[in-house]
């Protein structure tokens, strides 16, 4: 069949087979899905050929845009040479190898073993495994309880939809698993107090922080695991101070740290990881997404020497690590990811988004003369437009409103492809992004702005 010739309806109907991650089918009878069929630069095109920025890079990963021939020839090259191999049993590709050294150049010190998979999802889930593997390889089998926050996001397996803090990912699933630790969500512009300054906001968290790690049991907790800024819990960078004290207490209490660098690795916040942005020391990080410019799909955990060497003793122990994915250390995402970061250090990527960062914010400041936008924030090449009824009190709009797919909408219109959180419009365009098109993305966004509070006064 020629998608190009059928009506919405028929697609719809082509649609029935297919489960659509975070899809609602009701939804799609009404509008139809938007079926992508080629992309160039930052712009995707759709069937009929409208073109579209992709102002989130996609799902926060497509750095590069969507026509990079370097990615293309490396997958071409490494399907000529060796298509697939495993990484079970202690082999490896040569190609894995190569990465895995370059990876670990970039990544924090004492930070050099690494654990590949395929998704965030699979590899935080590493994590988690390889917590209760290394506490039990130190006699410690009470310690496993794991911190993670509300709004977090962390994936969507069985046990990382249950670190995941966001309501729609446990809903009829009957999660989250047991063992987690819900934590408070860092954000000041929600839950500040009137008249409360950051530091004392970030003081009265981390005191509910201690306090829950208390009456928790110490004993009992292995880990705390963050995202350094929360992306698709609506982008929210955290307080001054907050990651600092956080560490104080993790070491205090014996709890390791675990940075979930999935969408703010490898440059989006204008620093290699967003440890380095936050000065954070952690013992596990994991990554995906920038690893490969989404060209190919591929993740790492990378844990700290320390823990490598009690993980590795059990191993021994026990005759083998029981752990491993088909697609661990699969040669071709790995030769994309090796190239990808040829690509980072020959643009000098950091330079690159520290340079896009600045027409970022300038060309979107604007938006904040808009009474419909209660904060414009984020850092380096993410941000997050949340819509408020009510700037002076922040009052939220009520759900059924849909007041965040209202602006989203007018964006699409507009060319612009945006992600409503809810009310927050998240904003993440390709590291490559001219000056010229972050104007036109801005202006898109300020118009889109301008027509929302319109509909809103009908
Ligand atoms: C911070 C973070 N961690 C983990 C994940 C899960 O990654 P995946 O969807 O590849 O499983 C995501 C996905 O967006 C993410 O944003």
């Amino acid at each position: 069949m020629d998608s190009n010739k059928t009506s919405k309806l028929e697609k719809n109907d082509r649609l029935h087979n297919f489960l659509s991650p975070y899809g609602n089918p009701h939804a799609n009878a009404v509008s139809g899905p938007l079926v992508i069929s080629r992309g160039e630069g930052v712009y995707v095109y759709d069937e009929d050929g409208r073109k579209y920025i992709e102002g989130v890079s996609a799902l926060w990963y497509a750095t590069l845009g969507f026509s990079e021939s370097r990615l293309v020839d490396a997958a071409f090259g490494q399907l000529k040479k060796l298509p697939c191999y495993h990484a079970f049993g202690n082999k490896i590709s040569d190609v894995c190898l190569e990465l895995t050294d370059r990876l670990t150049e970039l990544t924090p010190e004492g930070l050099n073993h690494v654990f590949y998979g395929s998704s965030g999802s699979d590899a935080n889930d590493t994590a988690m495994k390889l917590v209760r593997y290394y506490n039990n390889a130190l006699g410690r089998p009470n310690k496993k309880k794991i911190i993670a926050r509300e709004a977090a996001y962390h994936g969507t397996s069985l046990a990382t939809a249950s670190l995941t803090g966001v309501p729609r990912n446990h809903w009829g699933f009957d999660l989250p698993i047991e063992g987690i630790v819900r934590a408070k969500c860092p954000n000041y512009y929600r839950d500040g107090l009137p008249g409360e300054s950051e530091e004392a906001y970030t003081s009265r968290i981390l005191k509910d922080l201690e306090q829950q790690i208390e009456s928790e049991g110490p004993e009992t907790i292995a880990a705390f695991i963050a995202e350094p800024v929360m992306g698709v819990g609506g982008v929210i960078v955290p307080p001054k101070g907050y990651f600092s004290g956080v560490q104080k207490l993790l070491k205090k209490y014996d709890i390791l740290f675990i940075a979930d660098e999935v969408i703010s690795g490898f440059g989006r916040l204008g620093f290699m990881f967003g440890v380095n942005a936050f000065e954070i020391q952690p013992d596990m990080m994991a990554i995906a997404k920038a690893f490969s410019a989404g060209y190919q799909p591929i993740s790492a955990l990378v844990i700290s020497d320390e823990i490598n060497e009690v993980v590795a003793k059990k191993s021994a122990e026990l005759g083998t690590l029981g752990h491993g994915y088909t697609y661990s250390a699969h040669p071709v995402p790995a030769a994309v990811a090796l190239e990808t970061l040829n690509i980072y250090r020959d643009l000098d990527i950091l330079k690159v988004v520290k340079k896009a960062s600045h027409t970022f914010w300038e060309t979107m400041a604007p938006l904040r003369e808009f009474s419909v936008i209660g904060e414009l924030r984020g850092m380096g090449l993410i941000a997050g437009i949340e819509l408020v009824a009510d700037r002076k009190t922040k009052e939220k709009f009520p759900v059924a409103r849909a007041v965040g797919k209202i602006f989203e909408t007018h964006c699409l219109n507009a060319g612009l492809i945006v992600r409503a959180i809810g009310d927050t419009i998240a904003v993440a365009p390709p590291f490559i992004i001219s000056d010229d098109e972050l104007r036109t993305m801005s202006n898109c966004l300020i118009n889109a702005a301008r027509l929302t509070e319109l509909d809103l006064k009908k």
